[in-house]
């Protein structure tokens, strides 16, 4: 069962990461052998397959390869220096894995994915514009409302500063704060459904997480690192900058599940602000009970939110219906408006902007 959902993981890295699709095929045939893998992911057996197994372990040996105790292996990570020689990566991981076997079953079992991606921004920037313009028109207001933003399952809150972000469009125009030090290139499709020439004004921003990041220290920026796919250097150079601006603008994460927090910062309604509620790439790590109370804290502020304190939804996440692509969705109470605004790839760049309803 591993063995397969090691496979599937290396399938989902095809065509993106050369690198980590070998690293988890050899592993998972190394599994199948009863070799080191197996001794490593003992007591992972029946990991949920929303809980990715093979991109913790992924993640892990990335991370002894960033600490520099794996150095036989780093010659094949571009995220060191290093270029990959596909044949040859097992055999230059085995030292690693055997040495560290201990280590790396402690790691793979405390941790959940963490890819924290700051590319989700530019798709949650799009959102949030249309959202602020759509609340605003439905209220009979000219003006796009302020937003407050509540992120659960913010990781290291690297997605919490989208107005600090600069969004490069093919056509010469940047959208966000043009001075920023993560300048994205959101290689959009279309455009979103909003005027463009507003800028986006946030007035609050919150996040929560089970499993807060604090990438204020190097453990944080490690970890968060890790899960970034060692030859994706544009990736890998995007987390770079997003770390340096999460260290110009700091926002804490509170450690906490998503329902009762929501439920805390949704009793106190803002008058003429927009409160958004955003989670990207979450929902398959939510408990069924959390997944239940969460509907159930929304559908309750839902059912209070005014035209002066409207309350919307924005997610990105992938949905069965279209093939496990990666969808924008949006809610907006007491509007009634809901909307798929457009599909991207998990990463959320590139992204398609094709409004159609949410059923
Ligand atoms: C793959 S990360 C995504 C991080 C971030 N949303 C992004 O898009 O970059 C998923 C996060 O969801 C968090 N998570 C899972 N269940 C949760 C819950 N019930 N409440 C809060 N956070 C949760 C995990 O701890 C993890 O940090």
């Amino acid at each position: 069962m591993l063995a397969e959902l090691f496979a599937a993981a290396a399938h989902g890295c095809r065509d993106r990461s050369p690198l980590t699709q070998r690293l988890l095929a050899d592993a998972a045939d190394d599994l199948s052998r009863g070799g080191v893998t197996a001794r490593i992911m003992a007591g992972a057996e029946r990991d949920r397959e929303g809980s990715v197994p093979g991109l913790r372990f992924a993640g892990a040996v990335h991370r002894l390869v960033l600490e520099g105790r794996a150095p036989a292996l780093a010659k094949h990570y571009p995220s060191v220096g290093g270029q990959p020689d596909l044949p040859r990566l097992w055999e230059d991981a085995l030292p690693a894995l055997n040495e560290y076997t201990a280590l790396l079953r402690h790691r793979i079992g405390a941790t959940v994915v963490q890819t924290n991606e700051p590319g989700r921004c530019a798709p949650l920037y799009g959102g949030l514009l249309v959202a602020a313009q759509e609340a605003a028109k439905a209220a009979g207001r000219q003006v796009p409302f302020c937003v407050r933003l509540l992120e659960v399952g913010a990781s290291g809150g690297l997605n919490l500063r989208p107005h600090h972000v600069a969004y490069r469009l093919d056509d010469g125009t940047t959208l966000g704060d043009p001075g920023s030090t993560l300048v994205l290139d959101p290689e959009w499709t279309g455009r979103p459904p909003a005027d463009l020439t507003h800028r986006l004004r946030v007035v609050g921003r919150a996040g929560c997480d089970l499993q807060p990041v604090d990438v204020s220290t190097e453990d944080g920026r490690l970890h968060l690192s890790s899960f970034v796919w060692a030859d994706q250097l544009n990736r890998w150079n995007r987390l770079r900058d997003a770390l340096d601006l999460a260290a110009a603008d700091p926002v804490k994460v509170d450690r906490a599940a998503g329902p009762e927090w929501l439920a805390k910062h949704l009793a106190r309604a803002e008058r003429d602000v927009l409160t958004v509620v955003w989670h990207s790439v979450v929902w398959q790590y939510v408990s069924p009970a959390d997944r239940a109370m969460g509907r159930a804290v929304l559908a309750d502020a839902a059912a209070k939110a005014t035209p002066t304190t409207p309350l919307a939804l924005l997610v990105f996440e992938p949905r069965r219906e279209i093939d496990y692509r990666f969808a924008l969705m949006l809610k907006i109470w007491p509007a009634g408006i809901s909307l798929c605004l457009g599909v991207g790839v998990g990463h959320g760049i590139p992204f398609t902007w094709d409004v159609t309803p949410w059923e």
